[in-house]
């Protein structure tokens, strides 16, 4: 890498490191750590008045910050005063780099600033909305559409992203289920680590490298009524078992932040929550990175009534262990006179401060403060290349889950005479991107209508909106008619709006909004063959649509190269085999419904007359099953699965076991298939899912072809928290299943010996 001239003078910085180095010689000496890291920290720590302290634990909004309600951007004097340690939103290598030099040059330690961001899915170049991600389950494409954010990002002067958002969400309701992997913790947990290692790269600090945050800490996406911001209360098992697995994840890959989160879970909000930030995440996980809060998390535990005021709320955010105030501005404001009046000690903000400072560290910026922005030449070089623009779409195709194709309607022939496209999905390049779409532009994004015209050729594809997203206006039905009438085939694009789902997005109905459902009505009754392709940031209630249609495929939101991926498996030039990372229900009553639910005393079944039983745990007006599952998803060709072979009957309670399955191609065209693995443990000491994830692998196979697919079941994936929430694996039979979908019936057992 070429060596980057600091902009504004070597000189300067060589002097504040060397006096630094000296001092935090002599600290760090006292204090009997030894690497340069502790002897950097300790010795600026030695030197920091209470201001300067709890100015590295502020971090107030850019001016053109816009991801929570308006704050006041605190401005450059406040930098000089070293009353500023990190920035939320202020991104460009020009400016980050002005900022920097007045953090650097300007002020009295010349500590640098961090600067951070919300790089969700991409940075400019926008990949699939992260449940879309999630349908790949494939952990190497998410990673790497990761890195490739990582790359742009830290090419235009950003050091941290507020990412991964690892929440596990079983109510799609909640509009922050688009944001995350969905309602499994064991995919949850294997994608966050993937984003922390893409994010994080190789080795934190290096060129192309973001400071991750997994986020939000803990149990956000349990939302009572999938309300946002509402309160989350479960039992002890759940918060471990389900939502804590993808954050333990995100730790154990190495994860440098982690965010707090709004709610409160079983009566204590999270900002204050010492329980689990301090006592399971740092005291038993042993995480040593940051806690931010999230906007204004800090402020609103005076909402909460947990706090009688802003003094208050910061006593408790600081003894919780967040160490940094997003936004509140109240560290800063009332941190100094807590200490002094001896309302906080200020040996629990050094922890803080020194967390904050090694992170900076860690990220280089003590070395080369100005190493993300003094280039500006990677902006220009780095941002949307041919190469991360086939990664997207790449990424996208993986995304795209076929839910229903009866009669092979797909892939449609590219010799199919003329296509009406219809839908308010169509040719939205801004709803491409989906929400949280960082620095993403919708002019660089395909739409469907543009890929289709690019697939066909103009004169073949007539365009005819139909209908919005919203509202009831059906003037355009007659249009849309009319296309369809002309056409071989319809393909409708339909769906929600990228600002339905995100945050401060949940929604009462999940059904098709607006009139589409009667516009697919109107354009069914034409008798001409018709494709879905739905997009949404969440599960949407596809009932009375997959009723009237053949063929549907959800496409999520599917980046800035939707319009490509979505033409590429409408033609076949792409074999989908995207899987659903959350359940999709019949009917909202049917919420909370996932793929890992107990079988209750009395579950549902058939009786011998095939009439089902009364009085078992069922509904009156619609079936138990979903209308697709979790792991759902079809292909253009066709697999056979072998039986699960285990290896060993019985194994000790300390043993892993391996399971064998063997998966043949037996269609006409080469294609992925995701193998997945569940488990069930069929007698415990507490109930236990009738059946949990514990693998999954995308294969490619061409036809013909088969592959012995080999997966380790490892003590910890048989075990689960007993009565005393001890974690154990007890002796019993388990049974293991193998498909492409949660409604695997290819089993086989294996028995744990009692000791
Ligand atoms: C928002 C979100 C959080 C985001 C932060 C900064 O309110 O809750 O996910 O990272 O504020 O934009």
């Amino acid at each position: 890498m070429k060596d980057t001239k600091h902009p504004f003078g070597k000189g300067r910085l060589r002097l504040v490191a060397a006096v630094g180095l000296v001092v935090s010689g002599i600290a760090a000496a006292q204090s009997g750590s030894t690497s340069e890291e502790d002897r950097l920290v300790e010795g600026l720590l030695a030197k920091m008045t209470l201001e300067e302290k709890f100015g590295q634990l502020n971090q107030p909004p850019g001016p053109d910050n816009n991801t929570g309600p308006q704050a006041e951007a605190a401005g450059l004097d406040q930098v000089r005063k070293g009353r500023v340690g990190s920035y939320l939103g202020v991104t460009g290598a020009g400016r980050t780099c002005q900022y920097q030099h007045v953090a650097v040059e300007e002020s009295r330690l010349g500590i640098p600033l961090l600067f951070g961001y919300d790089v969700i899915h991409g940075y400019r170049t926008i990949f699939p909305q992260s449940l879309g991600e999630a349908a790949t389950f494939d952990p190497a494409a998410v990673e790497h559409a990761a890195r490739i954010a990582a790359v742009e990002a830290s090419a235009d002067g950003v050091h941290w992203t507020y990412a991964p958002m690892v929440d596990v969400a079983r109510d799609p309701r909640w509009g922050r289920i688009s944001e995350g992997s969905g309602e499994d913790p064991y995919l949850g947990s294997v994608l966050a680590a993937a984003r922390v290692r893409g994010f994080q790269g190789e080795k934190l600090g290096e060129d192309g490298t973001l400071l991750a945050t997994a986020k939000h800490f803990v149990a956000y996406g349990a939302a009572e009524a999938g309300r946002d911001y509402n309160i989350a209360d479960m039992s002890e098992r759940t918060l471990r078992e389900v939502y804590l697995p993808p954050f333990k994840a995100a730790v154990d890959a190495g994860v440098g932040s982690v965010m707090a989160s709004f709610n409160e879970l079983n009566g204590v909000p999270m900002h204050a929550n010492a329980a689990l930030i301090d006592g399971v995440l740092r005291k038993q996980w042993g995480f040593d990175g940051v806690v931010v809060s999230d906007y204004t998390g800090i402020w609103e535990l005076t909402k909460h009534g947990v706090a009688a005021d802003e003094s208050a709320a910061g006593v408790l955010g600081l003894k919780a262990g967040v160490d940094i105030d997003m936004v509140s501005d109240i560290y800063r404001r009332f941190g100094p006179k807590l200490v002094r009046d001896g309302r906080l000690d200020e040996k629990l903000v050094d922890e803080s401060v020194r967390r904050v400072l090694r992170a900076k560290y860690r990220m280089g910026l003590f070395a080369d403060p100005y190493r993300f922005c003094a280039d500006t030449t990677r902006a220009k070089t780095r941002m949307l290349t041919p190469e991360h623009r086939q990664a997207a779409r790449d990424v996208a195709r993986e995304s795209l889950v076929l839910l229903k194709n009866d009669g092979g309607v797909l892939p449609l022939s590219k010799d199919v005479g003329k296509v009406a496209v219809i839908g308010p999905l169509a040719d939205s390049r801004a709803d491409m991107l989906g929400n949280w779409a960082g620095a993403g532009r919708p002019q660089d994004a395909v739409t469907p209508l543009q890929g289709l015209r690019e697939a066909l050729g103009e004169a073949r594809v007539l365009h005819a909106k139909g209908a919005g997203v919203n509202g009831d206006d059906e003037s355009g039905f007659d249009a849309a008619v009319a296309a369809a009438k002309q056409a071989d085939v319809v393909l409708l694009f339909i769906g929600e709006s990228g600002d339905m789902s995100g945050e401060a997005s949940s929604r009462s109905s999940i059904d098709l909004p607006g009139v589409q459902q009667e516009l697919v009505e109107a354009v069914k009754a034409t008798g001409k063959p018709v494709v879905a392709v739905v997009f949404s940031g969440r599960p949407l209630t596809l009932q009375p649509l997959h009723d009237a249609v053949p063929a549907i495929v959800e496409a999520w939101f599917p980046g800035i190269e939707g319009g490509h991926a979505i033409a590429d498996v409408l033609f076949g030039d792409y074999n989908p085999a995207g899987r659903l990372p959350a359940t999709f229900p019949r009917n909202l009553g049917q919420v909370p419904i996932y793929h890992a639910h107990r079988n209750t005393g009395r579950p549902t079944r058939l009786n011998p007359d095939g009439k089902i039983e009364k009085y078992t745990s069922r509904y009156l007006d619609v079936d138990n099953s979903p209308l697709y599952p979790f792991g759902h998803g079809l292909s253009y060709t066709t697999f056979r699965y072998g039986a699960p072979k285990v290896k060993k009957a019985k194994i000790a309670a300390g043993e892993s076991q391996q399971v064998e399955v063997t998966v043949t191609n037996t269609g006409k065209r080469e294609g992925d298939e995701v193998v997945q693995l569940y488990l069930r443990d069929d007698v415990a000491s507490v109930t236990r899912p009738v059946r949990e994830l514990r693998g999954f692998r995308r294969v490619h196979l061409k036809p013909g072809e088969s592959r012995v697919l080999s997966f380790e079941l490892k003590p910890d994936d048989l075990a689960f928290y007993d009565a005393k929430l001890q974690r154990v694996v007890e002796p019993g039979t388990f049974t293991v299943f193998v498909g492409g979908s949660s409604e695997a019936k290819l089993q086989a057992t294996f028995e744990v010996k009692a000791q």
